[in-house]
């Protein structure tokens, strides 16, 4: 198979970067090169070496673009595209005002394939090219989208959403149909090509503690799909589980009881924990996918990434569009700085990109296969612009160091500094 090699500059991470000094976890090279063969990322280094190394190799020059593991959106929901930047709701008002009825028209196949098209067209305008979405309760929401996601041949995953309760007629299902639907999606999507499947209850106060049990039996039985859910997003929600759930010793335990917390179980947002929370995530190795802009924009609260990533809990950041307001992961770093730096611990650049990409990739189980610039990972791509607005460039002229040069990037930047990108090799872009 061809070799190919891409030119620009290279951030190599080595290690996570919230394990010790952030700036020393990458290595950087102004004049890099990965190599490419058959999809998959053979080497990286200088390109003096790389290329002298292969010399048959067909050369992709990106100058000094910056070449990054593609994003990985740890959270998000397709179906809420449309929905997007709705104004003036908190949660549980913001679900049954916009997200409810929108969810409802996924009843219809040509309206999940146009969303799904439309959701992914505008994820790899951005430079993300994995992701973990929630479907809605209609199986066909998930098959259009794991059908558009293989199109395009991305690492995906995805699941329907299950409710039995506190949802409108047209939302809901059943602890037995959910169960059954998901397995017939995962006999179906699991493992198929690049494709995933999440058991997906949306959140604890749309289910019956017999729908959670009834998928923690199925995630028993089909381990290795990832389990995803909402988990301690906005006060008002924290005293409903609390009312709901009369047995369970906090929100969390919810879950616990029905079997759906350990590896591979990744709950979105986890803001208000409490220190048996915390504890028990570290303890059993779920994953929190952090999702800064909707936390800001639906109002739910300062999550502690900073603080769960030293549990050794695996940390991934999630745009949670439309609950999320940016589609873009520059964007979504952004408001993961501001969030931090309003908690009084400032994000280095390096665990702003770690959290984009290598963390995510973690959080989701998969960090052998994609987020990292190494040898046998999986050549999702992008090259970045790093002075892709006069604003930016004039900053980034004044740069010291990589951090510096890209942080201006990572405060300001957006879809226009996504330059190319790449799918398993190919260039897409
Ligand atoms: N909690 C339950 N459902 C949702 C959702 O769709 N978005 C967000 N942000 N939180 C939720
Ligand atoms: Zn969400």
């Amino acid at each position: 198979m061809a070799e190919r090699l891409i030119l620009g500059q290279i951030l190599a991470f080595d290690r996570d970067p919230f394990a010790g000094d952030p700036a020393g976890a990458a290595r950087h090279e102004t004049r890099g090169a990965v190599l490419v063969e058959g999809g998959t990322i053979r080497a990286v280094g200088p390109a003096r070496a790389l290329r002298a190394a292969h010399p048959g190799a067909v050369v992709e020059d990106m100058g000094d673009r910056l070449i990054s593991p593609g994003f990985i959106d740890a959270h998000v929901h397709y179906a809420q595209t449309g929905i997007v930047a709705s104004w003036g709701r908190r949660l549980i008002d913001w679900l049954q005002t916009y997200t409810f009825p929108e969810e409802l028209g996924f009843a219809d196949e040509g309206r999940a394939a146009g969303t799904a098209a439309l959701y992914l067209d505008l994820a790899l305008a951005n430079g993300i090219t994995s992701m973990a979405t929630y479907g809605t309760v209609h199986a066909t929401s998930v098959e259009a989208f794991f059908a558009a996601a293989a199109r395009r041949g991305l690492r995906a995953w995805a699941g329907k959403t299950c409710m039995d309760r506190n949802a409108p007629a047209g939302l809901t299902d059943s602890a037995d149909a959910a169960y059954a639907e998901s397995k017939r999606l995962i006999a179906a999507w699991h493992g198929r090509g690049r494709l995933g499947y999440a058991i997906t209850p949306r959140f604890a106060p749309t289910s019956t503690p017999a729908q959670l049990a009834a998928l923690g039996t199925l995630w028993a039985e089909h381990p290795d799909c990832l389990v995803q859910s909402h988990l301690s997003e906005q006060t008002e929600e924290l005293a409903w589980v609390a009312r709901l759930f009369p047995a369970a010793r906090d929100y969390l335990d919810a879950y616990e009881a029905a079997g759906l917390v350990g590896p591979g179980a990744v709950f979105g947002h986890a803001i208000h924990l409490t220190p048996r929370e915390r504890a028990r995530l570290a303890e059993t190795g779920a994953a929190v996918a952090h999702c800064p802009t909707s936390n800001l924009f639906i109002g739910s609260g300062l999550c502690d990434v900073a603080g769960l990533a030293a549990l050794g809990i695996p940390v991934g950041l999630g745009t949670d569009t439309g609950g999320g307001s940016s589609f873009s992961m520059l964007r979504t770093m952004a408001a993961a700085y501001e969030v931090g730096q309003l908690r009084g611990r400032a994000l280095h650049p390096a665990e702003l990109w770690w959290l984009a990409t290598a963390g995510a990739a973690r959080s989701l189980g998969a960090e052998t296969r994609i987020g990292r610039l190494a040898p046998g990972i999986e050549a999702d791509l992008v090259a970045l612009d790093l002075a892709s607005t006069p604003a930016i460039a004039q900053r980034a002229a004044r740069a010291g160091d990589i951090w510096e040069a890209l942080f201006p990037t990572i405060m300001m930047g957006d879809d226009r500094a996504i330059a190319a990108v790449w799918i398993a090799g190919e260039r897409r872009r």
